[in-house]
Parts: C-alpha cells; structure tokens; sequence
C-alpha cells in the first residue's frame, strides 16, 4: 500500500525546515553532531539535516511535509524504492516468527546461494551486519590465509570504518588527514599503503617493493569521491598483477553489490575477486553484509579454519528476508531498466547545465552516476577539483529547496532505483532547470 502522501505529486512548502530545524538542536544535545553517522549532519554542504518522516518507492518526506524525489536511497540499498510491497510482506511475515535466534536459518543458505549464483568468483559466503564488518572480515581473513600483514588501499575509496581502512579515506573522511581518524594508532596506519586509485602501475610498484602485501582492497567503482568508473583495463590489470604476486584481491562490492548489475561491477569489467563484500542493496535496507570468495579461502573462517569472525545477529532474519526479498525483484533485465533511467538522467542533466553554460562533466555506471562541475570528470582522488566541491554545494541546496534530494557531500555518488518513473524524472529535470538558472 502506497501512503497517500507518495501518491500525489511532489509537494513543497519551499524553504520550510522549521520541524526539522527544531529535531536537530535537540539531537544535537543527546547525540554527537545530532546524527548517527557523520555525513548525514551536511557538514560536507552546510546547513541543516532534514529529518525523515517516511518514504514510498523514490519519494522521501520530511517532518515539515517537504517531499523530494530521492537519489540518496539510505546511500544505495534503496533499489527498489522505498516500502517496496514484497519486501514489506516479506519482512511482516518473518516478523511474526521472531526477531533473532542465534541459530541457523533456512533463508540465510537461500541468501547464499543467490549470491554465489550471481557472482562467479563468489563459491562461499559468509553473512554480517554491517559493510565495515565485512571489509574488516575479509582483510583479516586475507592477512590469515596469507600470513603477511601490509595492506593496499586506494586514495579517496572507503571501505567502512575499521582502524586499518582510515587511511586516505574517502566519503565523509575525504578531507581528512592520515590516519583519517583520531585513535587510529600510527602502527596500524603504516600497515596500510595508498596509491591513487586507476593507477596499477603505482600497485605493480608498490607490491615489487613490498615483500609483507596481504591484500589490494578496491571499490571497483570508485563511490566514495563521487562515481569515478575504472579506466579501460584498469581491473584486469589490477588481477594479473594480484595473481603474479600472491596479493589476495578484495574487491569491494558493498556499493556496487547487486547494485551496478545482475552479477555487479564484476560482471560488467569481466573481473573476479578472490574475496568480495557485499552490503547494502543486500539488505533492503536492514542491517545485512556479507563476505565471500573461493572456498578454499573461505575455509580458513572459523569454525573450519583459524580466522575468528563471529557476530550475535550475523544473519539475522529480518535482515535475511529483506536482502533476500530485494533480490527476488532483480532479474538481469532489471538492471537494463535501471540503466536506462540513469542514462536519461545523466544526459537531461547535462543538457540542462550545458544550455546555462555551466562547466561540468558527468560519470554514470548502471544505477549510480555523478554529476562535476569541472570540464573533465576525475580519474582520481587528485582529480576532484575545490571549484566542483563549492559548486556542488550550492546545487544541492537548490535541488533541495525544489524538492530533489540528491547526495549531501560532493564526495559521494547519487543513486537511481527503479522506482524512479517518468513523472520523476521530469520532476527532476524541472529542478535541476530552476537550480542551473539559479547557479
Ligand atoms: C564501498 C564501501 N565499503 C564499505 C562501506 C561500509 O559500509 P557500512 O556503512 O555498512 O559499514 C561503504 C559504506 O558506504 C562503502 O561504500
């Protein structure tokens, strides 16, 4: 069932934060920053969050009624749009059956399967909560079937918040120093070396220099500086040199998973991990990630081999029939539409902006794109230009106060699901005209 507020059109009360505005300085007492998790507070745009009320398919209401069509989609599980009728059913059946067990479920192997069905490298899995634990699980798991220590990341990816990832993060640590984060004892920083990322004649240099390399840890799309795609041959490239050296390949699909095609980014470069995280579009948008590659790595996870990883609510049911309930709804030809809706997207932005001459270039890979406000779209972490990051400020704002939600930081991908109809779209295309003349 559709709420009635998601039935009618976009609706504004243009410039009206007030509910919101109130929420927040309450927040704020109780909560550091007022929010959950740091980007979400719009320090990378100013201003203030708006607070949720609820959501229906690619419309996202606030608590003063603003409506906006959304293409942050709780930052990309959202693929189906919000409240999306089969997986609503789903999770209020499984609900009734209770919340949490701590034992084994038959849906949890249904999962599994799906996810090994749809990636080739991907023989075994293992289900956590969260894409921080399993980018954390899969280094450890790396660094234990390897038995070295050093690890590979690039300059601007993020790969959640575990001590050895803060460093040269991207998303809301992209304007940080190194380590990223305070606490992160400089031992376990060194640990992990940064090359720029399209660059593998920088990680063949890096690994020959170093003999300690567990693993290469890689967004396959880079989404957490905006969408940056792999350069032609780039991941192939990145395989041999992995495979040449004994580097163990983590390739991680949290965003990408599920979410950039039927057998996600590795389908479309023709690539396969030895280990592969998973994450948001999983879940459904419930708690869910998962980590997976070759048995024969696989194996060494506890309880059959000597790397501990455990988790209380790893595979919880909820989360288990909402991942599995999302991905019934994915069949290869969903990807084609979801592509389509995001090329379309991408083009009638470009079309608006270059018809009010404004500078930009735009980045586009199934159901995530990017729009720069700098002539050509970077290749890297180095690339991102200060014009493009105080531009992209700017148009947020005015897509928000015209009833678009679009990503609150210049460092993160927007997304598209398939709930984002041609009315949308129009809608939207009104916007960015409205924000572009405004810009
Ligand atoms: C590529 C990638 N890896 C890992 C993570 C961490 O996932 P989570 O926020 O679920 O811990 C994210 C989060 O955005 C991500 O984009």
């Amino acid at each position: 069932m559709i709420p009635e507020f998601a039935q009618q059109n976009v609706k504004r009360t243009k410039g009206r934060y007030d509910v919101s505005n109130q929420l927040f300085s309450r927040a704020e007492e109780l909560m550091p920053g007022g929010v959950n998790s740091p980007v979400r507070a719009f320090n990378g745009v100013g201003g203030k969050p708006v607070f949720i009320a609820g959501a229906s398919g690619a419309i996202i209401q606030d608590m003063d009624e603003n409506q906006y069509i959304d293409y942050v989609l709780s930052w990309g599980p959202m693929i189906l749009g919000h409240a999306h009728p089969h997986v609503i059913k789903s999770v209020t059946e499984r609900l009734a059956l209770g919340t949490s067990f701590g034992a084994p479920t038959d849906m949890e192997t249904y999962l599994a399967d799906i996810l090994c069905t749809r990636h080739k490298s991907v023989e075994q899995v293992r289900l956590v909560n969260s894409g921080t634990e399993a980018t954390m699980s899969a280094i450890r798991l790396a660094r234990g079937f390897t038995g070295k220590k050093g690890i590979i990341k690039c300059d601007g990816c993020y790969h959640g918040h575990a001590d050895s990832l803060l460093v040269s993060a991207g998303s809301g640590l992209a304007t940080g120093g190194n380590p990223s984060s305070a606490g992160v004892p400089e031992e376990i920083a060194k640990l992990t070396h940064v090359i720029p990322f399209n660059d593998s004649e920088a990680l063949e240099t890096l690994i020959k220099e170093n003999q300690d390399i567990a693993c290469f840890i890689l967004e396959p799309i880079a989404g957490n500086m905006g969408c940056i795609p792999p350069q032609n041959g780039y991941l192939t490239k990145v395989r041999e040199i992995c495979t040449k050296y004994n580097v163990v390949l983590i390739i991680d699909e949290v965003m990408t998973g599920c979410r950039v095609a039927y057998g996600s980014a590795q389908e479309i470069y023709n690539v396969e991990a030895d280990i592969t995280c998973f994450g948001k579009v999983i879940g459904g948008g419930m708690p869910l990630a998962a980590y997976g590659g070759k048995k024969e790595i696989m194996q060494k996870l506890a309880p059959v081999g000597d790397v501990y990883q455990a988790g209380t609510l790893s595979g919880n049911p909820l989360a288990v029939s909402a991942g599995c309930a999302t991905l019934e709804m994915l069949p290869k030809e969903a990807y084609t539409k979801l592509n389509d809706i995001s090329v379309t997207i991408v083009k009638e932005i470009s079309n608006i902006l270059t018809h009010h001459n404004i500078v930009h270039s735009t980045t586009q890979v199934g159901g995530m794109f990017s729009v720069f406000f700098q002539e050509n779209a970077p290749k890297n972490f180095q690339e991102i230009s200060k014009l493009h990051v105080a531009k992209y400020s700017k148009f947020f704002h005015k897509l928000l106060d015209n009833g678009v939600y679009i990503a609150p930081s210049a460092y993160e991908t927007c997304f598209t699901s398939l709930a984002h109809d041609a009315d949308m779209l129009n809608l939207t295309f009104k916007a960015v005209e409205l924000a572009a003349k405004e810009l």
